[in-house]
């Protein structure tokens, strides 16, 4: 296959993975497809411990979906904690499970898996001291502390449902988390640190609780010991509560589809969604595409830096890495600070083997020049993901050929909030990569790409991309609201999931992801609905009406372009937009920022009123020409006002 790039020796040396080269993949992915339930109890059994095993694999399916939703391992019962923790206390107690770096380079903390049980235990046993017992919700309002992972642990392991709120979201948000969940706890922290500064996390906690109400107990780990509001009838100090705690703890066992969290995320419509994954499910596919997929050896020091906050932190920081007894990376800081070397120098002194970030990261530091990477030793590294975002070409040159060497393969992982786990990736001793390209379907997954039509395209084809068959990582439904997670994945191709991505496949079945195809935009790896935008906008009596898209941006992947109609005429400018901009920050959160604005006369609108945002869309992408048929707008003299409209960048 020309172009694509083989295995390097140093990948695929002394590799005991289950796939270990393309004819490997083609017969255990044909299997897993023709026998699912074969191939994922069989998986299931050998990596997760079950208090009862399970005997049924899927129940039901996405042809059945409208009748019910469907189920994996329904019979098994479990907790998902006791392979993340207690299994590793016999074969590897005193290996490091979670080797954390702080916001200061050289600040780090080693947690054995012996001490990180008995944190989970005094945790799990200081919660339900204060009553909180199974299926109950529970925030989770963090920095990256060993704490977040703790914390999460110890719900997961009486039952509790947490839900992760991402330490930059603002108080309306995590308010907006606590009302659509019905949380009483909020776990959080004094504050966190970024880059030098710190971030007030107790006290937007506070604002939240203010906005929201119904939060009984609020627990706050100390970390950088500044003072904080305390208000004695709700607030408790973490290291008080666990002070006479025990170290040990029985699992309050569940079934299999129990609730293990709850993720919120941004759809096209709307508030965000709360994903919901189960014990079981979720924890077979994470830790089987955790260890198949990076190729996890005993003695690896695998380093995904990511948040706790998205689901990348869920899956790849926190429960499948622990439930393959790896050694795990927390990282507090950013790729930036105190300088572009960071990430390299943390290669160095802790010697990672697989190394885990997002496209735009890359972005930024190649950006920054290749000195940075060539400081510092990288010989320990075998494999690098990025997952995301699609990559663009020069971003993958340059992690190959500065940052890997050429010596380590490039794993490019797509998956989703709602697939739980990676499900279109290289296998990274068995398959020839290609920059760009995601490559091929894990096992148990079954692409399929449709056109517009709803009809399904074969071979060399460009479409939506849908997935046929059910696999156990999948979200179960959207917390509080099934039939709104029939309409958003089901509804677009019958009996299909629709993940909202477009894709295309070439001739040798390679998949090439192309973005969002929904109002979904994707800035920097956050997600972000445009109707969340849009809905900020027009609360300001200046904004008439907003549309809201992405525009390619060089670093971030994508930027927000805001469209705006006027209610009245503005005097000045620049101090408007600033203020929409700080609207936008107080309701999400400080990742939420308009890049660009423009005043235009009016949205295009069909004659039923309907905004045509392909219209929008395609001008902000710089391709105007590409925007198709416009006969059935109202008023089609509106495409040229925006195609001409004034721009401001902020
Ligand atoms: C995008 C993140 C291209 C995609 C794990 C998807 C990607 C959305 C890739 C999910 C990739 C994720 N190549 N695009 N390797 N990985 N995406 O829920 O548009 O935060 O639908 O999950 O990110 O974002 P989410």
């Amino acid at each position: 296959m020309s172009g694509h790039i083989p295995v390097p020796e140093r990948v695929k040396f002394d590799s005991e993975n289950l796939i270990q080269s393309m004819d490997d993949w083609q017969r255990i992915h044909a299997h897993s497809i023709a026998e699912p339930d074969d191939f994922w109890l069989n998986i299931t059994r050998k990596s997760i411990v079950w208090d009862i095993e399970p005997s049924i694999g899927l129940e039901g399916g996405f042809d059945t979906i409208e009748q019910e939703s469907f189920k994996w391992f329904s019979d098994g019962r479990l907790n998902a904690t006791v392979s993340c923790v207690d299994q590793h206390l016999k074969n590897r107690p005193d290996k490091v499970a979670i080797l954390w770096e702080g916001d200061e380079p050289g600040v780090v903390r080693r947690i054995t898996y012996r001490q990180l049980h008995a944190q989970v235990c005094r945790f799990s046993n200081a919660l339900q001291s204060r009553g909180v017992t199974s299926g109950d919700r529970v925030i989770i309002y963090m920095g990256m502390v060993p704490e977040a992972a703790i914390a999460m642990l110890a719900c997961a392991r009486i039952g509790a449902i947490h839900s992760v709120v991402f330490g930059g979201f603002s108080a309306e948000s995590v308010a907006d988390r606590i009302i659509d969940s019905g949380s009483k706890v909020v776990i959080t922290m004094d504050e966190g640190k970024r880059a030098g500064r710190t971030i007030p996390l107790k006290k937007t906690t506070d604002e939240a609780i203010a906005i929201a109400g119904g939060i009984d107990t609020v627990i706050v780990y100390q970390h950088t010991a500044n003072p904080v509001e305390w208000n004695d009838e709700r607030d408790l100090w973490w290291h008080e509560i666990i002070e006479n705690e025990s170290g040990e703890h029985e699992a309050v066992i569940v079934e299999a589809e129990h609730p293990l969290f709850i993720l919120y995320t941004s759809g096209s419509t709307g508030k965000p969604k709360g994903q919901v994954h189960s014990h079981g499910g979720y924890i077979t596919y994470t830790a089987f595409t955790h260890r198949t997929v990076f190729d996890l050896r005993e003695d690896d020091v695998f380093a995904c830096v990511a948040d706790v906050g998205w689901i990348t932190g869920h899956s790849y920081i926190v429960y499948g890495p622990l439930a393959n007894g790896a050694t795990t990376f927390m990282f507090e800081s950013t790729p930036l600070y105190p300088d572009a070397g960071r990430y390299w120098d943390m290669v160095e002194r802790h010697g990672f083997t697989i190394f885990y970030t997002a496209p735009t990261a890359i972005r930024a530091l190649a950006a920054k020049g290749d000195d940075y990477v060539h400081k510092y030793d990288r010989s320990s590294l075998r494999v690098l993901g990025t997952v995301g975002e699609p990559i663009n070409p020069e971003a993958w040159e340059w992690y190959h050929r500065v940052v890997g060497e050429e010596k380590c393969t490039i794993v490019d992982t797509w998956w989703q909030t709602e697939t739980g786990g990676i499900c279109i990736s290289p296998i990274a001793p068995a398959t020839p990569v290609i920059g760009g390209s995601a490559t091929l379907p894990l096992p148990g997954i079954q692409p399929e790409l449709y056109n517009a039509e709803g009809e399904l395209l074969k071979g060399k084809a460009e479409g939506l991309l849908c997935l046929s068959q059910s696999w156990p990582g999948q979200t179960r439904t959207i917390y509080g609201d099934h039939d709104r997670y029939l309409q958003t994945y089901f509804s677009t191709i019958k009996n299909r999931y629709f993940t909202g991505d477009g894709c295309r496949r070439d001739e040798h079945g390679y998949y090439w992801i192309t973005g969002r195809v929904d109002d979904v935009i994707n800035v920097s790896g956050h997600r972000m609905g445009t109707a969340e935008f849009e809905a900020i906008l027009v609360e300001s009596e200046m904004i008439a009406e907003a549309g809201v898209v992405g525009f390619p941006h060089d670093i971030k992947g994508q930027g927000v372009r805001a469209f705006l109609v006027l209610a009245k005429e503005v005097s000045d400018e620049e101090s408007l937009y600033l203020s929409l901009n700080q609207l936008c920050r107080n309701r999400i959160g400080a990742h939420a920022k308009i890049d660009r604005f423009c005043i235009i006369p009016a949205l295009p609108k069909t004659r039923s009123g309907k905004v045509m945002r392909r219209i929008l869309r395609k001008v902000a992408e710089g391709e105007p020409e590409k925007m198709g048929d416009i006969s059935t707008l109202a008023d089609p003299d509106v495409v040229e006002a925006i195609i001409d409209s004034n721009c401001h960048y902020v």
